[in-house]
């Protein structure tokens, strides 16, 4: 059975009928590179994938919410209301999509009738893959297409970021929102963050595949450790401010940097900022390898994105270390890095189709040797933005 009638089989068995049920898609998404340059005025490279989060949803006559999640199905319906959006920790995954509709209100568009919805996501859980920003944006995209908002997808990516900043207390950039609203198939998103000008990069897979390798790691610390870092970062530009005239350390390239980079008084600080300042050089110059075709400076780029993280930004630690560094030793890799926030979750690698499989065999051994538990794989494609199935 196809993902819509299995969706709309389970939305009638909760709710009675599936009659007038309508059913709605969000990719998740990976990041090829471009890490924490996002909320520093930086350039990424994400794409969206085919994998993500199906909703299917109808209208009610009152004000209440109720959700139901296929992936969380022990804790049944969680009911709500319009009335009553506001973070609560019990209320687990149904904080993102009640903070997209509060978002909406708070944008001025009014929602005038509650909801009942099922929710179903194919994106590894906790994997880094933005599972959350996913649901954020295929609520936000059937929102709009149910009241008939008149919201354009990037305004929608907007809506999702100020739900996640204020709505749920993650202090995230754009790039997430912004590359699961946005995305196009088999294309990447080449979006300089400091304006949200972008274009489409044209990411041809021939003769390779994109692999994940999952860690398996609970995030834990992460949230609170990525709000440190970018205030490490807003402290940095304020340090190397004066009389430079400049926004962001994205205005900044690697020889400028280098000449001020003492006016940044700690040293940990020092190494937090040259990460987004060489990571931001990086993504352009990777971006136009890829225009060139020379896929080989591609994957170097992604390794060294990859040791600037571990060493500079220092957010890796020894699982994703692990994936790799394990992943470098294999022939037929052509560039390995972790993606996403870190601190867990998982890495990306460019592979030649004939390694794919040594790959994860070797990559796997390696790392439940090491760790002490198993890593996933997966081999992703790119895919599009939000739409209505
Ligand atoms: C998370 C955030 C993004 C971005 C990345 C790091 O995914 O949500 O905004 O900062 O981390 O690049």
């Amino acid at each position: 059975m196809d993902i819509k009638n299995n969706i709309l089989k389970k939305f009638a068995k909760i709710y009675g009928n599936a009659e007038g049920a309508r059913v709605f898609f969000a990719p998740g998404r990976v990041n090829l590179i471009g890490e924490h340059t996002d909320y520093n005025g930086g350039h990424v490279f994400p794409c969206a994938l085919t994998l993500g989060t199906y909703a299917a949803v109808r209208k009610r006559e009152d004000r209440k919410l109720r959700f139901y999640s296929m992936n969380f199905s022990k804790l049944g319906v969680i009911e709500s209301s319009l009335d009553n959006l506001k973070p609560d920790k019990d209320a687990g995954w149904t904080n993102y999509p009640k903070g997209m509709m509060w978002a909406f209100g708070e944008k001025g568009y009014k929602i005038d009738c509650g909801l009942d919805i099922v929710v179903k996501g194919n994106i590894p859980h906790g994997s880094g893959l933005s599972s959350s920003a996913s649901v954020e944006i295929v609520t936000g995209y059937l929102l709009k297409v149910l009241f008939g908002f008149e919201i354009s997808n990037q305004e929608l990516a907007l809506i999702g970021q100020y739900s996640e900043n204020k709505f749920n207390g993650v202090n995230c950039g754009i790039m997430d929102q912004f590359a699961i609203a946005m995305g196009r198939k088999d294309c990447a998103i080449f979006l300089d963050t400091a304006d949200l000008s972008y274009e489409y990069a044209q990411v041809n897979l021939q003769g390779m595949k994109l692999v994940i390798s999952c860690s398996n790691k609970r995030r834990g610390l992460g949230d609170s450790k990525y709000n440190e870092r970018r205030e490490e970062c807003e402290t940095a530009l304020t340090e190397i401010q004066a009389g430079m005239g400049i926004n962001t350390l994205g205005d900044l390239d690697e020889q400028l940097f280098e000449q001020i980079k003492m006016a940044i008084k700690d040293e940990d600080r020092r190494k937090r900022a040259r990460h987004a300042v060489y990571e931001n050089r990086r993504t352009i110059r990777a971006v136009q390898a890829l225009k060139d075709n020379d896929i080989a400076l591609f994957g170097k780029l992604m390794n060294e994105s990859h040791i600037s993280l571990r060493d500079d930004y220092e957010v890796t630690g020894e699982e994703l270390d692990t994936l790799v560094e394990e992943a470098w030793k294999i022939d037929g890799v052509i560039g390995s890095r972790m993606t996403g926030a870190g601190f867990g979750g998982c890495t990306v690698s460019l592979v030649k189709d004939e390694a794919v499989e040594k790959f994860m065999e070797k990559v796997g051994a390696a790392y439940k040797e090491r760790i002490g538990y198993a890593a996933d794989f997966y081999s992703v494609e790119i895919g599009s933005g939000p739409c209505e199935l």
